[in-house]
Order: structure tokens, then sequence, then C-alpha cells
């Protein structure tokens, strides 16, 4: 069974069909799911689906992006709900300076990343992290915090090979997603190819990102096998090894409460 580490079954984009397409994901060998929460609306709903579905997990946390959302209420509900016994992660968290160009927001999006990396080592939780166009901010603060004590994963991990090995020396795992089947991402290929098996996440991010053939489309769990493929594909082994190792990956890294 496939271990899917990143989706976002709260978006909108499932309003419709949502209860079916989650019904359908144990017979199609995807047996257990992260929904990951990003905004505080996405926080309250990942909670509820973990409450409705056997085999969802939950992360909770504030994306970069959605830093807006921070007040008070806010730091005091995550530090309430992080204790719950599905709650399994902090995230998503961390810098995102594609979208965010303001040198004085992105110095807020530095505050609350370090306050959530606060949080999970104080409620002991593993994080998931979120970068982009922030690789040395990122890493100087996750060393200055020595982030080596909090596990976690890069998520949709978009970096170089080399900034990879730095992750893994940290101890941290790496998320690959429907990016590595699209023919130009050279990089995350050679990503895919460096890093050991065992620092491996499989993940979505849906509803975005799916991957060849359906690239452009709205994404699900039940795309990840196209993942798994490629993988495999690259490093020269079979999509069941690829499977079961970012299975016990994941449950390495998220299932400590279960
Ligand atoms: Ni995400």
């Amino acid at each position: 069974m496939i271990f899917e580490s990143h989706a976002h079954y709260d978006d909108k984009q499932f309003e419709e069909d949502r209860e079916a397409l989650l019904l359908s994901m144990k017979e199609n060998g995807i047996g257990t799911i992260i929904n990951v929460g990003s905004d505080f609306r996405g926080c309250l709903e990942t909670v509820a689906l973990t409450e409705k579905y056997d085999f969802i997990y939950g992360a909770i946390g504030i994306h970069p992006s959605e830093i807006a959302d921070f007040k008070e209420e806010t730091c005091q509900w995550l530090k309430e709900k992080a204790a719950l016994e599905k709650v399994v992660a902090i995230g998503e968290i961390g810098l995102d300076y594609y979208w965010e160009k303001e040198e004085e927001v992105q110095k807020e999006q530095r505050y609350w990343f370090e306050w959530q990396m606060q949080l999970a080592k104080e409620v002991k939780l593993p994080v998931i992290i979120h970068s982009r166009d922030a690789a040395e901010d990122t890493l100087t603060l996750m060393k200055k915090i020595h982030a080596e004590e909090i596990p976690g994963v890069i998520h949709c991990f978009s970096y170089s090979k080399e900034m990879a090995a730095e992750y893994v020396k940290m101890g941290y795992y790496i998320g690959i997603g429907g990016v590595v089947t699209f023919k130009n991402a050279k990089k995350l290929k050679e990503v895919a190819a460096s890093v050991p098996l065992e620092r491996i996440l499989l993940e979505t991010d849906c509803p975005y990102l799916a991957p060849e053939p359906h690239r452009g489309s709205r994404n699900s769990s039940l795309n990840l096998p196209y993942v798994a493929a490629e993988i495999a594909r690259i490093r020269e082994i079979t999509p069941e090894e690829v499977i079961e190792a970012t299975r016990k990956n994941a449950e390495r890294l998220f299932m400590q409460k279960a």
C-alpha cells in the first residue's frame, strides 16, 4: 500500500466528490494519507477529516503565504490540537520568496517559521517544510535553531541535489511528487537518483502538481503510482520497492503516536 505524505483534501476543488474519492483510496492501493493544513480554515478541516476517516492523519500549521492568519487564538489552537492522537505533524510551514518579494513580509515569514519549528520541538512532532526560492534562508534558519533535533521532511523538493544532501545530513526526508515525471525536471530527477532511498517520501500536494500523463488536471493520491514508477525508472529498481521503502520511511517519520 502507498503512503501519501502530503495532500490537501480540504481544498475547494474536492467539494463535488470528496467523499466518493476518499472512499475509493483503499481499493486503489492508497493505504494512508497525511492531510496537510496550510491556512487556519484548512487546519480546522484537516482535524475534521482525521475524525471522519480512519486512514487519514493530519498536519496542522500555517503556510508562509498565509501568515496573516496568525492571531493570538491561532497560536493557542495549534498548541492544543497538536496533542490530538491523529495530528502527527506541524505543517506546512516554511518560507516562500517566490510569491513574496517584500523584505518586510519575508522577515515575518522567518519569524513564524521559527515559531512553528519551536512549537514542533515543544510538542515533539515532526515538521513538514515548504521552501520555495528561499534555499539559503531556510537552511540558515534551520541550522540556527538546531533543526537536526526536529525530525521532518522538505516537501515538494525543488532545489539541487547538493542542497538535498545538506538536508539529508540534518536527518531530513525529501518529499517527491508529480514534478519528477515532467520532461524538463532535470534537477529533481537528479535528486531522485542521488538521495538515499530510505530518505524519500511519496507525495502529491494534490489538488496541485498532477504527474504526467495527467499534468495540468486536478491531482489526487490515485496518481501516485506514476510518481513511484518514475522514481523506480530513475533508480533502476521496481515500483514496488519504491512504494514499500517510502511507506516505511513515512511510518518512521509520522506514526510515532500510533
Ligand atoms: Ni502543500
